[in-house]
């Protein structure tokens, strides 16, 4: 008998995919990393890089370049590939490309016979993981979107600021589009239980009067204060990936706002959006459904509304 191995694929070796790798590779989540892009010696040099990184790691995580065809034993893909914004578009403005581009991926995957999880990170990403599970045709437990996952980390870096504690101590959600229609169930957020309203009330002197839209917006704003310095973004996405293959490999039940199938929860049905869910070795294994305002709801149903719209509208 031989123990398997944890297997990890990146397809799409930039910046997303190879800081992706270097956090998994830094981490040792993983057995082993095969690394995949058109650029096959782009590819190979994302290897010798990681590679170099072994001797000064705790553990001994084999990276090597890898094709479609080899993945029929992997447990993890993680989907980069894709067409970023240009300055003034949005996410959503590069669905067909990203859409074309990630079709010629799953399908040769799928002929490998793959039958793990797939992790979209593509932008728009709601929409492509819905393409994504489409077209591989793997129940929806098996194709997670990054969703909001990254967006949560942010919204919770700007609430940590403001009340001066660590963000990892914040219970906050953003919810719905990972784009631009983004929301937060504001009656739902709480430091370590107490929830953001007391926090409020009882700390006039120190957080002052607070604009809850302004953080929003802070929120979803964020990528483009990266792009615009930095002409994209990679290290908090790939992070949050990591994250996300972790709660995985590592069957953890840890809930992370990812991009998953509604199907009936908070009244949407047929629908990628990113809400918290409950990631473990079957992937997207559970969605938790958190009590919204109405008012909330509402916000919600208009960002999923958009990701339906735009999936609507796909040509495939
Ligand atoms: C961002 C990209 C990943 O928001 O969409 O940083």
């Amino acid at each position: 008998m031989k123990i398997k191995t944890s297997k990890v694929a990146v397809v799409g070796c930039g910046l997303v995919g190879s800081s992706t790798a270097f956090s998994l590779v830094t981490q040792g989540v993983c057995d082993e990393i095969l690394m995949i892009d058109i650029n096959e010696e782009r590819a190979l040099g994302e290897v010798l890089d990681l590679r170099d990184t072994i001797k000064y790691l705790d553990r001994n995580v084999k990276v090597r370049t890898a094709s479609y065809a080899d993945c029929s034993d992997v447990d993890i893909i993680v989907i980069t590939a894709g067409a970023p914004p240009q300055k003034g578009q949005t996410r959503l403005d590069t669905l067909e490309v990203s859409a074309k581009i990630v079709k010629t991926i799953v399908d040769p995957v799928m002929a490998s016979g793959f039958d793990g999880i797939f992790i979209v990170v593509s932008n728009p990403v709601d929409i492509i993981a819905h393409y994504v599970y489409k077209l591989s045709g793997l129940p929806k437990n098996q194709v997670i979107g990054t969703g909001s996952s990254l967006d949560t980390s942010r919204l919770q870096n700007f609430i940590a600021e403001l009340v001066n504690v660590d963000p990892r101590s914040v219970y906050a959600y953003s919810m719905g589009e990972h784009g631009d229609s983004q929301m937060v169930p504001w009656s739902t957020v709480t430091v370590a239980g107490k929830s953001f309203n007391d926090i409020i009330q009882d700390n006039k002197d120190l957080v002052g009067d607070v604009d809850l839209d302004e953080i929003v917006k802070k929120t979803t704003r964020e990528g483009w204060e990266i792009y615009n310095r930095k002409g994209t973004t990679y290290y908090g996405i790939a992070t949050a990936c990591a994250g996300i293959i972790k709660a995985i490999l590592y069957d953890e039940n840890r809930i992370i706002p990812v991009s998953t199938l509604l199907e009936g929860e908070y009244g949407e049905t047929g629908v990628f959006a990113g809400v918290p869910t409950i990631l473990n070795r079957t992937g997207a294994a559970d969605i938790l459904e958190i009590h919204m305002t109405d008012e909330e709801l509402n916000k919600f149903h208009q960002s999923v509304e958009i990701l339906r719209e735009y999936y609507g509208k796909m040509h495939t």
